[in-house]
């Protein structure tokens, strides 16, 4: 007999769990919902090709990426920016703008597994196309900051850039076209050795390299600004943009945005505004949301418009809410019959059909289990009350209502339970 694993980098969830993801899945969909936004969703494999163009090295190194029956190549979606935006230039482009979406779903990517680092994960992502950059930009964080509030997650950092920056830097030294590209994907892994090594090779003097590194490595609120305007000696393209962005979003109620000009992102796609939030609970894997603002629009065939978004990392979302210690609802059942004797499972039934119609989540023993262990499984259910009918409840009419936090038993008519249930006298 052959014993079957999951696949490496997947998970399987149970009840409990499940129930504290569709908790947190709810309040992302509620928030998204109360900022306009509205749900899409888009197949599981796409062409492989819609991939290739732009998503990057990365990704696509890491795509599962086969071809089907039909010699077609396929790949398992390893994000759902490019598939929502092959769906938008399809069907969604002579809509009223802005085209407002959001979705969850799972991506695929193959990676080397750790904690926080699946092969197969969930997204919850949103999408603002066609509205102007600096507006969809803010909208687009506040969305994200406001979901994380909207979840309890506390203790986490945005860190805002702007790719006009870093090419203007780059190309201030000389640096161009694929130089530029690759010395972009060392600063996005913040590879500053490699960086160095980099910039020698090409013959960039180590003043300006010096110069350079100061710049991207200013964090910080406003001042970090003016600083990084000062070290460039020079205005840069975009630091008035992001002086901007702060500003915008301080209205929004987010005081707390800090700069980060060496944010690049993995991903080849983005244009201008870059953000990427870390929940540092989390160590190594502690980015739980990435986004900007790209164009890929006009590479499916569309017309060009502005378009901003991002991914919340769905499940480094539930393991910093863990590490946190935030409180997420745990549901159970408001009632677990425990019958004794076949009359009593009749009347058990009955009872059971009755608060189900009333939507009150109940269940009842189905293993014929005697009263110690029936409850010790309405206890695992997390059920707030047993109702125990034995043979002497059966033939005066009643049960007895025990709390399973106190262990205090009570008995009520039997034609009390569905009241007692509704008016919270239970
Ligand atoms: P991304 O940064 O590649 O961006 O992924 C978004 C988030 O997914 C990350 O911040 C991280 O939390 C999570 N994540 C990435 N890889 C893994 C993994 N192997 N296991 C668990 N979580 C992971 C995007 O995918 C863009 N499409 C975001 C976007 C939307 N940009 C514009 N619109």
């Amino acid at each position: 007999m052959t014993e079957f694993q999951r696949p490496r980098g997947t998970r399987d969830f149970g009840p409990e769990e499940m129930a504290r993801r569709r908790f947190v899945e709810a309040r992302l969909r509620s928030t998204a919902e109360l900022f306009g936004f509205g749900e899409v969703m888009t197949p599981t494999f796409e062409d492989t090709a819609l991939f290739v163009e732009r998503s990057g090295e990365g990704i696509i190194n890491e795509m599962y990426a086969f071809k089907d029956k039909g010699k077609r190549d396929i790949a398992l979606r390893p994000e759902l920016t490019a598939p929502v935006m092959r769906f938008y230039v399809n069907e969604l482009q002579n809509r009223p703008k802005p085209v407002k979406a959001f979705y969850f779903g799972s991506v695929f990517r193959y990676e080397r597994p750790q904690s926080g680092r699946y092969r197969e994960f969930f997204q919850f992502g949103a999408e603002l196309i066609g509205a102007p950059s600096m507006e969809s930009d803010a909208e687009v964080i506040a969305l994200a900051l406001w979901s994380l509030e909207s979840i309890g997650l506390k203790d986490t950092a945005v860190r805002i850039g702007n790719l006009d920056i870093l090419k203007g830097l780059l190309g201030n030294i000389g640096i161009t076209g694929e130089d530029q590209a690759a010395c972009r994907r060392m600063i996005d892994k913040a590879d500053f050795e490699g960086l160095a090594k980099h910039l020698d090779g090409l013959g960039v003097d180590r003043l300006k390299q010096r110069n350079l590194m100061d710049i991207i490595k200013t964090k910080g609120g406003k001042e970090a600004i003016a600083e990084a305007r000062q070290l460039a000696g020079a205005d840069i393209p975009g630091m008035d943009y992001l002086e901007g962005m702060l500003d915008k979003l301080a209205v929004y109620g987010f005081e707390k945005c800090n700069v980060d000009f060496a944010v690049a992102r993995g991903l080849d796609y983005y244009t201008g505004m870059v953000f990427e939030i870390d929940s540092p609970c989390l160590g190594a894997e502690k980015q739980i949301c990435g986004g900007g603002a790209y164009q890929l629009a006009e590479l499916f065939g569309g017309e060009t418009v502005n378009s901003t978004g991002y991914a919340f990392g769905f499940d480094r979302l539930m393991l910093a809410l863990d590490n946190s210690g935030a409180q997420i609802p745990e549901p159970g059942l408001k009632a677990y019959i425990v019958p004794m004797g076949e009359a009593a499972r009749m009347k058990a039934l009955e009872i059971l059909r009755m608060l189900r119609t009333a939507n009150i989540p109940s269940d009842m023993d189905l293993m014929g289990r005697n009263i110690s262990k029936a409850l010790a499984y309405a206890n695992s259910a997390r059920a707030e009350k047993a109702i125990i009918i034995g043979e002497k409840e059966l033939a005066e009419g009643s049960v007895t209502v025990r709390d399973m936090q106190s262990g205090e038993q009570t008995k009520y008519p039997m034609s009390d339970v569905l009241r007692g249930f509704l008016k919270g006298i239970f």
